[in-house]
C-alpha cells in the first residue's frame, strides 16, 4: 500500500515537518489566571505531540493586556512568561514535534472584566453582533493610527518573545472576529483612513503586523496567518474572494503559510452537522491555494480519508485535525500504523467549544476523560490484576470495563439489554446526532480486542453476582425515568422520550412534550421531522438552559423552523385522556389537545442493586447515571476513573 500523503514530510519556509499533520491552536484554557503556563498545560501540548502530530500550534495567546478575551488565557504579553513558554517548547520538541504559538489579540470581542481596560478595535460599533456565542458587546473604542502602531509593535515583541521561547514559528490570528480580522471585515470595520474602505486598507494592518515580525525576528523566521476563507452569517461579512486578495497581499507581505479557517453564526465548522460532512471548508483552503505559492493549511472537520484526498487533489498542504486531537492525541501514530478502528472518536458534541464559550475555567471532552488529565490518567498495569465484575454495558460501564481492562485486570461485563451502549442508543438517533453512534462502537470494538467477556441479555441479581464471586464490582446501572406528580400521568397515551425514540411507543399526530431541556427538544425535533404537531412544555422559564452556547441557538431555531410550539413557565394541572390541563404563566387555565403526551422530565438514578450487594462483596462502586444522572462526558469520565482506581 502506497504511503499516506499524509504521513509524508513536509516543509513551511525553513521549518522542516516530520508529516502533515497540525494541531491547530486550540484555546485549553489550563494557564493561570495571571496567563502563566502550567504543568496541566504542558501536559497537555506534549501529549498531542507525543501523538505524532508535525506542528503544534499553541493556542491564542494574548499579545496585550487589552486584548485578553478569556480567563485562564496564556499570555506572551511580557518577558515574564518567557520560563514557561520555554519549558513549553522543550516538551514539545521532546517528542520531534515544531511548536508554533498563535499571536493573538481580541479587539471588540476583549473583555474589560479581565484586562480592567475598554476594549478597542477598528471601529466602535457595539451593536455590530458577534461571530462567537457569547463574546463582544461592550461598547469598544475606535483605535487611532498611533495605537495602531503600538499594537504593531506589540506583535513584533510577542513574535520576538516566541522565537526567545524556541518555538519555530508564530501563526498571526487573523481569523474568528479577533482585532486582526475585525480591520479586515467590513462587517466591523467602517473607518475612514488607510486602515479602512477597500481591502487593500482594511488587510493594512495585518501586512503592517507580518512586517514589523519579520524585521523583528528575521526573514527566515516562519511567520504565518490564520485568516477566515469566509464569515458566514455576518453582515457584510468577508467573502472568499476577499480572503485570496488577503492571502496574496499577506504572502507579498512575508507570510510563510496561509492557514485558512473560517467563521461567523453560518460557519460549517461550527454548525452540528446532520449526517456528518468531513472537511467543510475545503472549497475555502483549496480557494486560498489557487492564488498563493506558500503552504495553505486547511481544517475543520477532517478525517484522515478526507484529509488524503484533500492532500491528492492539491487542494491543501497541510491537514489541521483539531477537536480530533482532544478525543485522541495519539490519532497521527495511529494512522500511521494503521490502527484507525483504535481512534477514540470526536462525536461532534462541541462540549469542547461549550466549554469556551460559557466561560468555564478549563474545557474537557466528553470521550477522553484524559484531556487536561495527561498526566494523573495515563494507563499504567494493575499491581494486582482482579477478577472485575462491570454491571451496565453503558458508557460508564464500557469506560471502566475498558480502562481495567487494558490495565491487566480480567473483566466480565454484563448487560440486561440485547445490546451495547445504555443511553447512549438512544441519545444517537435524534436529527443531529449520529455521530454519537461512534462511541458506542468504539467502546464495543475495544472491549472484544481487551478480551472482555461480554454477556448480554444478562440481568444482575445478588445471587448471581455472589455466585460470580468477583473481587471488584463496578455497578454501572443507569437511570429510571422520572415520573412527574402530575394528576392523571398512568394513562396509556403517555409515553416515555426514550421509547419514542426507539420507536417502542405508539405516537399520534398531535404530540405534548412535558420537559424543555435536551431530550425534550431533540424529541421534538425528531417527532416534528416525522410530521408531527408537537407542541413542548416546561416549568422552568426558558428551554434548553442546560444546552451550551454552541448548539443551544441551532437547536431552538431548527424547532421552530420546523414549527414545534415552545411552551415556557406552566403549571401542571392534569393529564386527561384527550390532552392536558395547564396553568400559563400568565395564570391562565388551558386545555391542550394531545393523542400523545411524551414524557421527558428527566431520569433518578438506579441504585437498587448497590443498597442490596453492599457489604456482600470484597469492593463494590457505583457510576455513571447511577449515581446521579448526568452527561457522557460524566459517565466515561467516572468510568475512566474507576477504571484506574480498582
Ligand atoms: C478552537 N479554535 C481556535 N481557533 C483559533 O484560531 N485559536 C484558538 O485559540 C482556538 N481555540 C479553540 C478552542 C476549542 C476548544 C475549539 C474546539 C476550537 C478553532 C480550532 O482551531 C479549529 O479551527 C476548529 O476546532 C475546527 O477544526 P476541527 O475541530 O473540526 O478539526
Amino acid at each position: 500500500m502506497r504511503k499516506r500523503r499524509l504521513l509524508e514530510p513536509f516543509r513551511i519556509g525553513k521549518m522542516e515537518l516530520k508529516n502533515r499533520i497540525v494541531l491547530p491552536p486550540m484555546l485549553c484554557k489550563y494557564a493561570t489566571q495571571e496567563g502563566y503556563v502550567t504543568e496541566r498545560l504542558k501536559n497537555y501540548y506534549e501529549a498531542r505531540a507525543r501523538g505524532g502530530a508535525a506542528l503544534i500550534i499553541v493556542e491564542a495567546t494574548y499579545i496585550h493586556k487589552q486584548g485578553w478575551c478569556y480567563a485562564t488565557q496564556l499570555s506572551i504579553r511580557d518577558d515574564k512568561y518567557l520560563p514557561g513558554l520555554s519549558e513549553l517548547t522543550q516538551v514539545i520538541h521532546r517528542h520531534g514535534a515544531k511548536a508554533a504559538i498563535q499571536l493573538h489579540h481580541g479587539g471588540r470581542l476583549a473583555k474589560s472584566a479581565l484586562s480592567g481596560m475598554q476594549p478597542v478595535a477598528p471601529s466602535a460599533i457595539a451593536s455590530a453582533g458577534s461571530p462567537l456565542p457569547g463574546m463582544g458587546g461592550e461598547v469598544s473604542k475606535e483605535l487611532t493610527v498611533k495605537e495602531i502602531a503600538e499594537i504593531v509593535n506589540c506583535f513584533a515583541e510577542a513574535a520576538l518573545r516566541a522565537r526567545k521561547a524556541g518555538f519555530d514559528g508564530v501563526e498571526i490570528h487573523g481569523a474568528h472576529g479577533y482585532l486582526v480580522s475585525q480591520f479586515l471585515s467590513r462587517s466591523y470595520n467602517k473607518r475612514q483612513d488607510s486602515y479602512g474602505g477597500n481591502l487593500a486598507n482594511r488587510t493594512r494592518f495585518l501586512v503592517e503586523v507580518i512586517k514589523a515580525i519579520k524585521k523583528a525576528v528575521g526573514g527566515d523566521y516562519p511567520v504565518w496567518c490564520r485568516i477566515n476563507g469566509m464569515e458566514y452569517g455576518v453582515n457584510e461579512g468577508i467573502t472568499l474572494e476577499e480572503a485570496q486578495g488577503t492571502a496574496r497581499m499577506a504572502q507579498e507581505a512575508g507570510s510563510d503559510a496561509i492557514h485558512v479557517s473560517a467563521t461567523g453564526p453560518k460557519a460549517p465548522n461550527n454548525l452540528p452537522s446532520h449526517t456528518f460532512v468531513p472537511a467543510v471548508l475545503e472549497e475555502l483552503a483549496a480557494g486560498i491555494k489557487k492564488v498563493v505559492t506558500v503552504p495553505v493549511i486547511a481544517v475543520g472537520k477532517m478525517t484522515p480519508d478526507a484529509a488524503e484526498r484533500i492532500l491528492a487533489e492539491g487542494k491543501a498542504d497541510l491537514i489541521a485535525m483539531g477537536r480530533a486531537l482532544l478525543a485522541d492525541p495519539e490519532l497521527p501514530n495511529k494512522i500511521a500504523e494503521n490502527r484507525l478502528e483504535d481512534v477514540t472518536p470526536c462525536i461532534e458534541c462541541f462540549g469542547c467549544r461549550n466549554d469556551i464559550f460559557s466561560n468555564k475555567l478549563e474545557i474537557g471532552c466528553h470521550v477522553n476523560a484524559a484531556l487536561g488529565k495527561e498526566k494523573e490518567y495515563q494507563i499504567i498495569p494493575a499491581k494486582k490484576p482482579k477478577k472485575v465484575l462491570v454491571v451496565g454495558g453503558g458508557p460508564a460501564g464500557m469506560e471502566a470495563a475498558r480502562v481495567a481492562a487494558l490495565r491487566g485486570h480480567r473483566v466480565t461485563l454484563w448487560e440486561k439489554e440485547p445490546r451495547l451502549g445504555g443511553q447512549l442508543v438512544q441519545a444517537a438517533i435524534p436529527p443531529y446526532k449520529d455521530r454519537v453512534s461512534l462511541l458506542p462502537e468504539y467502546l464495543q470494538r475495544q472491549l472484544r480486542k481487551l478480551n472482555v467477556t461480554i454477556e448480554l441479555n444478562k440481568e444482575a441479581t445478588v445471587a448471581l453476582i455472589e455466585e460470580f464471586k468477583p473481587e471488584v464490582v463496578i455497578l454501572a446501572t443507569g437511570v429510571k425515568p422520572l415520573l412527574p406528580e402530575i394528576k392523571g400521568l398512568h394513562k396509556a397515551h403517555v409515553v416515555q422520550a426514550g421509547d419514542v425514540l426507539e420507536n417502542k411507543a405508539e405516537v399520534g399526530n398531535r404530540v405534548v412534550i412535558i420537559g424543555g431541556e435536551l431530550v425534550g427538544c431533540e424529541t421534538a425535533e425528531f417527532l416534528a421531522e416525522r410530521g408531527k404537531k408537537v407542541l413542548v412544555m416546561r416549568r422552568g422559564p426558558e428551554m434548553a438552559t442546560g444546552v451550551g452556547p454552541s448548539l443551544r441557538p441551532f437547536l431552538l431555531d431548527r424547532l421552530s423552523e420546523k414549527g414545534v410550539t415552545l411552551l415556557t413557565g406552566v403549571r401542571y394541572n392534569e393529564v386527561t385522556s384527550g390532552g392536558i390541563v395547564v396553568t400559563t404563566k400568565d395564570g391562565e387555565k388551558k386545555i391542550f389537545k394531545a393523542d400523545t403526551i411524551v414524557l421527558a422530565a428527566g431520569a433518578v438514578p438506579d441504585q437498587k442493586l448497590y443498597e442490596d450487594i453492599k457489604g456482600k462483596v470484597p469492593e463494590v462502586h457505583c457510576i455513571g447515571d447511577c449515581v446521579e444522572p448526568r452527561t457522557i462526558r460524566d459517565a466515561i469520565g467516572d468510568g475512566y476513573r474507576i477504571g484506574l482506581q480498582i
